[in-house]
């Protein structure tokens, strides 16, 4: 009998958060679907039905103003993003079962039910509410659309909810010289009509939910906390211009981004029902025997945590079997930051390193809690190359010489019983990690049994057996052994780097296959050993780092400010003498030319008055090459040149303008010449 038939077989569905539409996948993200990723490749290796659905989540304000600023449609920009999101969760070996979008078909059916259903059931209230609204642009402003003085240490350009500087936390009518950070005009305060979903209604509901085992114990904890406190009424209704989903009988009014987000996890499933022939109703009916479970970013607890099972239970579906979150990556100890070249995109993760290498790291560090991790790229490299390159895969390329030379690639018979049985037994232990999320616990006790295997080969030299005479059994027998500690190890390594999997798979001439790991490979024969992972290199993560920096264009406009924050702060003050250190030059672009594989970078090479010089800037989404040439522009000359990834860069270019196509440079004819010092 196999492990698998003694077990009841599980339906499962899993979602990970849907990421906003807005901007690329970075490695923070990467935690949690790589997270995900894991847990389901494992369920399904178990033989469970198990299905994973994500979408991007498509719709709100930034969106909007992102795609205006870019000249296209929001329709446009969310299917642009769509198709690289995709790309960069496909190179991470992320196995989506469906990946939709929140702007579909789907998702407005079920955000209107819900919302219908809701209003029926008597949780949506109607209330009139004052809000700042820009005259100029026509829109009401949310608090981080809105910049001016703090009122309390009076420093300019802070946002409208708190102040970065003194830390001051007030509302945006008490900002002084408040203005909008979309147009610049002073904003109004306007009245408008809102919905409210009525969530105090459900504070026993969720009084019990919370503490039901369906959250880990620190989030329930918090969570009692602010059902303390008490709940209070949410505003799921924003006014036109809005991206989104209007709101039944109400035109002018969109559904908040954030309503229609997690009915998202149902838009997306029901989609793969319908394509695949799955049960919906089976996995979403109130009394479901299947299982819903959420993985989810410590930032959006209360929207998973609250809003959503109290949606779910008011509105006939089933509420989730669990919400696991997790907690935020930093980057060799702080804070992913531009600037130090740690806010690192997936794309340019990958550009220079293994995908696995990621997936395991990560993977070794994860806990089922919610505490936050590093990512420490000495400790990443040194793990890495000592557990898979020096333990697991080095068990492979040992043992596989002389199965191929020796024994024209078969197999003999496995001897160390006893040994084996440790691993065959280990799996139970292993599955109670990985079920539970502990795949750090996981990762150690797999590469104890690594351990175990390299002293094997260690103990029984085979180098040494195989230049005896009469000893080919012996030899024979001894990679066996150790190929067969390999296949095991590799089983339980599957869901964490499904692609060396699938070349060991390739290599043993055999599925890894857990539910029947206890049948093992005797008389049997293997293909030609192929290396399956090389070291990671340092030079590597140098140059990824030194890339993430280069990212930033070469120029600074408020177009690097991303939609969340519309504009940046401005930087502490500097005194007279440090700004006379930079050195301002009337430069003229002789030549302009684009980069091959930079989306944002053109190539300039600027007439300095002393010679020549090579810039690149980040002004590609407003010029063409040629629009440039002969063109004035204003360079700091004195900047340190760096490496880029393209090249040297040789100082920066000064342009203005919002981003996007609206980025500045001085004409040909502003009477000034190559040379002249500004100031
Ligand atoms: N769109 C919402 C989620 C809607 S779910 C119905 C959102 N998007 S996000 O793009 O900002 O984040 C997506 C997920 O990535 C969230 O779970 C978030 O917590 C997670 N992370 C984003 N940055 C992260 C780190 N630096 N570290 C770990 N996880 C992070 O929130
Ligand atoms: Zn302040």
């Amino acid at each position: 009998m196999t492990q698998a038939s003694a077990k009841q077989k599980r339906d499962i569905l899993v979602t990970s958060a849907l990421p906003y539409a807005n901007g690329p996948i970075h490695l923070g993200h990467l935690l949690e679907y790589i997270q995900t990723d894991i847990w389901t490749r494992y369920q399904k290796l178990r033989g469970h039905t198990c299905y994973y659905v994500c979408a991007d989540d498509a719709h709100g304000t930034a969106i909007m103003l992102r795609a205006e600023r870019e000249g296209i449609t929001p329709e446009q920009l969310i299917d642009r993003i769509r198709q690289e999101h995709q790309q960069d969760f496909g190179d991470f070996l992320i196995r989506f079962d469906n990946y939709y979008t929140t702007h579909s078909e789907e998702n407005r059916q079920f955000s209107e039910f819900i919302y219908r259903q809701l209003q029926q059931n008597d949780h949506i209230a109607t209330r009139t509410i004052t809000q700042s609204f820009d005259p100029e642009k026509n829109m009401f402003l949310a608090d981080r659309f809105i910049k001016g003085t703090c009122p309390k240490c009076k420093t300019d350009d802070q946002y409208g909810d708190n102040c970065e500087v003194c830390g001051a936390t007030y509302s945006p009518t008490e900002l002084i010289n408040p203005r909008s950070a979309v147009s610049g005009a002073t904003p109004i305060e306007k009245e408008s009509e809102h919905f409210f979903f009525k969530l105090p209604d459900f504070a026993d509901f969720l009084a019990k939910w919370t503490r039901s085992g369906t959250l880990q114990p620190q989030v329930a904890n918090k969570l009692a906390e602010w059902l303390d406190a008490g709940l209070h009424d949410w505003d799921i209704s924003r006014d036109a211009p809005y991206f989104g989903f209007e709101v039944p009988d109400a035109p002018g009014k969109y559904f908040y981004v954030w309503l229609d987000a997690p009915i998202g996890y149902l838009a997306s499933f029901k989609n793969l029902c319908v394509r695949e022939g799955i049960d919906f109703e089976h996995f979403w009916k109130a009394d479901s025997s299947a299982e819903v479970y959420h993985f989810i970013g410590k930032d959006i607890i209360n929207f998973h945590a609250l809003f959503w099972p109290a949606i779910l239970h008011d509105t006939g579906f089933r509420t989730p079997t669990a919400v696991w979150a997790h907690g935020f990556v930093t980057v060799n100890g702080k804070k992913m930051s531009k600037s130090r070249g740690t806010f690192i995109m997936a794309r340019t993760y990958l550009d220079f390193l293994n995908p696995e290498y990621l997936r395991y790291y990560f993977a070794a560090k994860l806990t089922g809690g919610v505490d936050d991790m590093d990512l420490n790229l000495d400790d990443f490299a040194a793990r890495v190359n000592s557990d898979l390159v020096g333990k697991v895969v080095n068990i492979a390329s040992r043992s596989a010489g002389f199965i191929s030379k020796r024994f024209d690639g078969k197999l003999g018979e496995v001897t160390e019983i006893d040994k084996l049985n440790e691993f065959i037994n280990a799996g139970e232990e292993l599955a109670g990690y990985y079920e539970n999320r502990e795949f750090g616990r996981a990762m150690r006790r797999i590469m104890e049994l690594a351990d175990i295997a390299n002293q094997y080969v260690n103990d029984e030299q085979p180098w040494v057996v195989a230049k005896q005479e009469g000893e080919d059994e012996k030899l024979q027998a001894i990679c066996t052994n150790a190929l067969n500690m390999f296949r095991l190890l590799m089983t339980y390594l599957a869901p964490v780097l499904p692609k060396t999997a699938d070349a060991s798979e390739s290599f043993l001439n055999a599925k890894l296959d857990w539910n029947n790991r206890a049948e093992l490979l005797q008389d049997h024969g293997i293909n030609k050993f192929q290396p399956l992972m090389s070291r990671v290199d340092m030079a590597q993560i140098e140059k990824m780092l030194d890339a993430s920096k280069e990212q930033l264009p070469a120029t600074k406009t408020p177009a690097e400010a991303t939609p969340e924050t519309p504009l940046e702060p401005i930087s502490p003050e500097i005194e007279f003498d440090d700004f006379a250190k930079v050195d301002l030059r009337v430069v003229k672009i002789i030549k302009a030319e684009h980069v091959k594989g930079a989306d944002k970078l053109l190539r300039l090479t600027l007439d300095v008055g002393h010679g020549e010089r090579n810039v690149f800037a980040g002004i590609k989404s407003a010029y063409a090459p040629e629009e440039l040439e002969g063109r004035l522009t204003v360079m700091v000359a004195n900047l340190k040149a760096r490496k880029m990834k393209f090249g040297l860069s040789e100082g920066m270019v000064l342009a203005a303008g919002p981003g996007g196509k609206d980025i500045f440079i001085l004409s040909p004819d502003s009477g000034a010449t190559p040379g002249m010092r500004i100031m």
